[in-house]
């Protein structure tokens, strides 16, 4: 067996390491597998990647947004060409089946080319000023350093989806990518570099959240941070920074749930339910954790839904025969483990899986079954929490109204989902579901880059990310410019009255 590569840190367009003793990156199916060594970063790796990006900072944001542009697409082009090699990476560090972690790539090259592409737009606005002779317009302009906080669900794509439109913007970043899968990160930030990006404009510390986060949250050289994570962090770093103003964009948890109404296309509900609960092995924010399913039609769904539930492969990412891989690690899935003990102690019933899986090849990693409940109420902790894991709640509907309020009688917002052949239903579900998203007839997870994505109540605090035009408004200030050419003085709302 080959000694495990070491990674190192990127400041100032260096890659060096860190003193302490570095940390593994093992691989969830087989915790015997280290993926990579990486730096255990202290604050001063923090404060000098800050420093670097700080100086890199009244540079960049002079380079005209089409030329910030070239190198992001370059990175598009990278990444598509480096796809195959890269996915393999995320699978082995973070266990999603190689088709997803494909699909994780893909929204990464996607973000690219899309935001590329808003290098030659960035538009504000020009309006008549209530005086002659004088011009008022907007510009976006970059805020400064930027501290990236990423998870390890969608080690690529949603890095990409801040580093990007942040540097289009004209912002530098720090990224600080979860210890459970750096080596995503790592390669999107080899890519920047290949793509000429200047020393100091892309830096990326690894290290723990405790250490590395805070300091990097905390750092007075940082004007922006964008938390990607659980609601409690994200709520730690929206403190934290309050005190300096600086600006926060938290994405954070969700309780999604999935609607299947009495007239829905059965078959296509049960295509989107197992889709949506067990991908990723249901560690994506947007998982499908509920199923509000029409009492009509419980039984019919419930019975083609646990067949195919059943049916599910559960195994190695690399086989691509398998359809769910292992959980993140030893500590998510004791978690999963107890919210599998607390729904059977609520009193729902488990209907499928409910246990770690351990023969063969699975003794080697962190499997969960694909687990179901059913009889869930709306009281029940499995009803309310996140749960990250591949675990879904079923539970029953009397009415549509009935099922638009269980959807709703939840503290997370950001995605749901309804089946349905009845467009009128379908609208006031769009209209009335308390979520960021709202799908029709496709399950809760799908998400495209150049669509807003985000959610309300606690999975947000107002923004939305992904290479839409709203991320440009995380990682832009709006300046308002007035010029006068009327050759004297003139005083708005005194002189026009
Ligand atoms: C997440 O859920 O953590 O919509 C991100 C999706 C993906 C992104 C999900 N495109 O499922």
């Amino acid at each position: 067996m080959t000694e495990p590569r070491s990674y190192r840190n990127f400041i100032d367009g260096e890659w060096v390491a860190a003193p302490g003793d570095p940390f593994e990156n093992r691989n969830p199916a087989d915790r015997s597998e280290v993926v990579g060594r990486f730096q255990s970063s202290e604050p001063d790796q923090v404060q000098a990647a800050v420093e670097a990006a700080a100086r890199a900072y009244r540079t960049w944001r002079q380079v005209p947004a089409p030329k910030r542009a070239e190198y992001l697409f370059r990175m598009g082009e990278t990444l598509a060409r480096r796809k195959e090699e890269m996915a393999r990476d995320m699978a082995r560090e973070m266990g999603k089946p190689l088709r997803e972690a494909r699909g994780d790539v893909q929204e990464a090259i996607d973000v690219c080319y899309y935001i590329a592409g808003e290098g030659r737009r960035l538009a504000g606005w020009t309006t008549p000023s209530e005086l002659p002779s004088k011009a008022c317009f907007t510009t976006r302009q970059p805020i400064g350093v930027a501290a990236l906080i990423t998870p390890w669900n969608f080690p690529m794509a949603i890095p990409s989806w801040k580093m990007i439109p942040a540097l289009l913007c004209g912002n530098t970043v720090v990224l600080k990518p979860a210890s459970d899968a750096p080596l995503s990160a790592t390669n999107l930030v080899q890519v920047a570099q290949a793509a000429g990006i200047p020393r100091g404009v892309v830096g990326l510390v690894t290290g723990g959240g405790a250490t590395v986060g805070q300091a990097l949250r905390d750092d007075p050289g940082v004007a922006l941070v964008s938390f990607t994570g659980s609601s409690e962090t994200g709520r730690d770093v929206a403190t934290a920074c309050a005190a300096s103003f600086k600006r926060v964009a938290l994405e954070m948890g969700g309780k999604n749930a999935m609607i299947v109404m009495d007239d829905a296309r059965l078959d296509l509900a049960i295509d989107g339910a197992v889709w949506g609960a067990f991908a990723t092995a249901g560690q994506r924010c947007t998982a499908t954790s509920r199923l509000i399913v029409h009492r009509r039609v419980l039984e019919p769904f419930l019975k083609g839904f646990l067949e195919r539930v059943a049916a599910l492969k559960v195994g190695d990412p690399l086989d691509e025969t398998n359809d769910m891989g292992p959980v993140i690690n030893e500590s998510q899935m004791e978690k999963i483990l107890e919210f599998i003990r607390v729904g059977r102690d609520e009193g729902a019933d488990l209907a499928a899986g409910g246990v770690r899986l351990t023969r063969n090849e699975h003794g080697r990693g962190w499997y969960v079954a694909p687990t179901v409940f059913t009889r869930v109420e709306r009281g029940m902790r499995i009803a309310r929490e996140e749960i990250f894991g591949p675990v879904v709640a079923v539970l029953a509907a009397d009415s549509f109204d009935d099922a638009v309020a269980l959807a709703n009688d939840s503290v997370y917002g950001l995605s749901s989902s309804i089946y349905t052949q009845d467009v009128n239903r379908a609208f006031a579900a769009a209209r009335d579901l308390e979520t960021g998203i709202t799908y029709v007839n496709s399950s809760t997870i799908g998400a495209e880059t150049h669509l807003p994505f985000g959610g309300t109540k606690r999975t947000g605090n107002g923004h939305r990310e992904g290479a839409a035009e709203t991320a440009l408004e995380i990682f832009t200030e709006w300046k308002t410019i007035y010029v006068d050419y009327s050759g004297r003085l003139q005083k708005a709302q005194i002189d026009n009255h």
